[in-house]
């Protein structure tokens, strides 16, 4: 972790070792927040999640042939649904190596190998060439990185009109003074970037070139996530400390502290665009 708390790339991808067979185990595939429509709403957490996963397909509505960029891919599930539902073109990237092989692997199964790929990357100093994408869809990737560089980079490979959307984790008030060492030590046993807030986002995005279309609090519909997550983690207590070690014991006891329940914290979205007359100074 650097002076900044932000974990590199090695760090991170180091990290996903453990972290995606705990977070398959307690959650499932999709490495993101489900979306329940209210309270009444019982659906499932894989449905859930699919619907938080098709809602964002929904405002990027990449069309045919068109290319897109997954910044940080997990095992591959929303960037092939992105494929299935829309027919663009998707290159999902991850610093983790196992997460690219799986992801290739699905794509295969699927049979959509052909518009959907996965290779190794880091989002915070892609090698795709300037303007060479149509959008970006990046879901949860940005709570392990340096925001506005790697929102410089996302900017940098858009072509001029380019769309982006993004889900992010969200500081939504202050903490307080006697909460800050545990949530400095949930934070960093997550490899999580410090939170942003609404006016950090518009900040940053400006800064890297974009035009804000919308930036919206999702919590209230994603809120139960980290409730299920914490009582799947205190089902598979046991498991977790046998089978994948201590560092994994550490993120699970991070993964059922109350503190990630606090008011504070939340969940957004950003959708955005690169200025069409923007393409030379952005890059
Ligand atoms: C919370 S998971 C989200 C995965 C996926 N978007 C999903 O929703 O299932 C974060 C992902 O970002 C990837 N990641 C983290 N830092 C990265 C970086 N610097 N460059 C590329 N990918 C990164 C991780 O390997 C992981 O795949």
């Amino acid at each position: 972790m650097s002076a900044t708390g932000v974990p590199s790339a090695d760090e991170v991808a180091a990290y996903y070792d453990v972290m995606s067979p705990l977070l398959r185990l307690v959650w499932g595939d999709n490495f993101h927040f489900g979306y329940w429509e209210d309270e009444n709403d019982d659906s499932g957490d894989e449905e859930a999640a699919d619907r938080l996963t098709r809602l964002l397909i929904g405002k990027l509505a990449p069309g045919p042939g068109e290319r897109v960029l997954d910044v940080g891919c997990g095992v591959g599930v929303p960037g092939l649904r992105l494929a299935e539902l829309t027919g663009a073109d998707v290159l999902g990237i991850s610093v983790n190596r196992e997460q690219v092989h799986e992801a290739n692997r699905r794509a295969g199964e699927a049979g959509l190998q052909e518009r959907a790929r996965f290779a190794y990357a880091d989002a915070m100093d892609l090698p795709h060439p300037d303007a060479s994408f149509d959008a970006v869809f990046a879901l949860e990737v940005f709570v392990h990185l340096d925001r506005p560089r790697a929102l410089r980079e996302c900017v940098r490979v858009l072509r001029p009109g380019g769309r982006l959307v993004l889900t992010d984790l969200l500081l939504r008030g202050e903490i307080a003074p006697e909460l800050a060492d545990g949530v400095h030590q949930g934070l960093t046993a997550q490899l999580l970037a410090p939170l942003p807030t609404f006016d950090d986002y518009r900040a940053m995005a400006g800064a890297a070139g974009l035009t804000v279309d919308e930036l919206t609090d999702l919590t209230d519909r994603t809120h139960r996530t980290l409730l299920r997550i914490a009582a799947s983690v205190d089902d598979h207590l046991q498991e977790i400390e046998e089978r994948y070690g201590e560092q994994a014991g550490t993120i699970a006891a991070a993964m059922r502290s109350p503190l990630q329940l606090r008011p504070e914290f939340g969940y957004q979205f950003l959708l955005a665009h690169k200025p069409a007359a923007a393409s030379a100074s952005a890059s």
